[in-house]
């Protein structure tokens, strides 16, 4: 059976920094799911696809070569065979258009289906905003953090990046197709007055209680 330890919630909540950690902490593998819409909108970017156009994205999308896999512990994404440059998934460029290709059914698809393949080969702690509702709803570990939008908004700052999280956090929550929201069973981890270190010690105290052994 797949181990899986699901992980969702809004942008700049610190689901990423946090899943990383407890993935360390476990041994399991850590899988950014994030990074997986992001590299697809960087290609698609990259071939100038209109991501305005829904119909552009899909016929983009069947074309694209997507794989995943977990190297040392944490997820990487290959588009046409070659890594993808984590350093270029995070530019305004690509967060101002992520959520729009993200949005589109076809995507997911394809992403879903190389996450689900993931946690095949190893146990996985897995982050994003679909993972405990779409990608392993069966999973029995499902974390939420959330964090107030202006202290999410201060966190991305801080990491000097230009992203219009709200913006983001509404598209992501108002999409057809595998909106955000807190998935049925999951803890909901409030993370504004917590630092990582408490976010981590709050998810294995939750693990523990629910009889989790790594
Ligand atoms: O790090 P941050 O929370 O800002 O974003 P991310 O996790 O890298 O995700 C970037 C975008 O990908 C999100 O705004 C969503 O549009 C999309 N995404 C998604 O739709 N489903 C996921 N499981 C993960 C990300
Ligand atoms: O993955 P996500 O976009 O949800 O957030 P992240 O990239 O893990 O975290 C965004 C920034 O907030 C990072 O610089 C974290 O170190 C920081 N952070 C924090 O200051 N306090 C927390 N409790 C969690 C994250």
């Amino acid at each position: 059976m797949k181990r899986v330890i699901s992980i969702d919630g809004p942008a700049a909540s610190g689901k990423s920094s946090a899943a990383k950690r407890l993935a360390k902490q476990l041994g399991w593998g850590f899988v950014n799911s994030g990074e997986f819409y992001r590299s697809v909108t960087w290609a698609m970017l990259k071939s100038k696809v209109d991501v305005d156009i829904p119909a552009a994205v899909v016929e983009a999308a069947g074309q694209l070569s997507l794989d995943g896999e977990i190297v040392d512990g944490l997820s990487r994404v290959l588009v046409d065979g070659d890594v993808v440059p984590v350093d270029e998934l995070s530019t305004a460029e690509v967060n101002d258009a992520v959520s729009k290709v993200a949005r589109v059914f076809e995507v997911r698809d394809k992403v879903v289906g190389r996450l689900r393949a993931l946690a095949d080969a190893e146990p996985v702690v897995m982050e994003g905003r679909d993972i405990g509702s779409v990608v392993f709803p069966e999973t029995r570990y499902k974390f939420y953090v959330d964090a107030s939008e202006e202290v999410r908004q201060q966190r991305r700052a801080a990491q000097g990046l230009t992203d219009q999280i709200s913006q983001r956090d509404k598209a992501d929550s108002q999409r057809k197709s595998s909106p955000l929201k807190v998935p049925d069973g999951a803890v909901v981890i409030d993370s504004s007055e917590m630092n990582l270190e408490e976010v981590v010690a709050a998810i294995v105290e939750r693990l523990a209680e629910a009889g989790f052994e790594a």
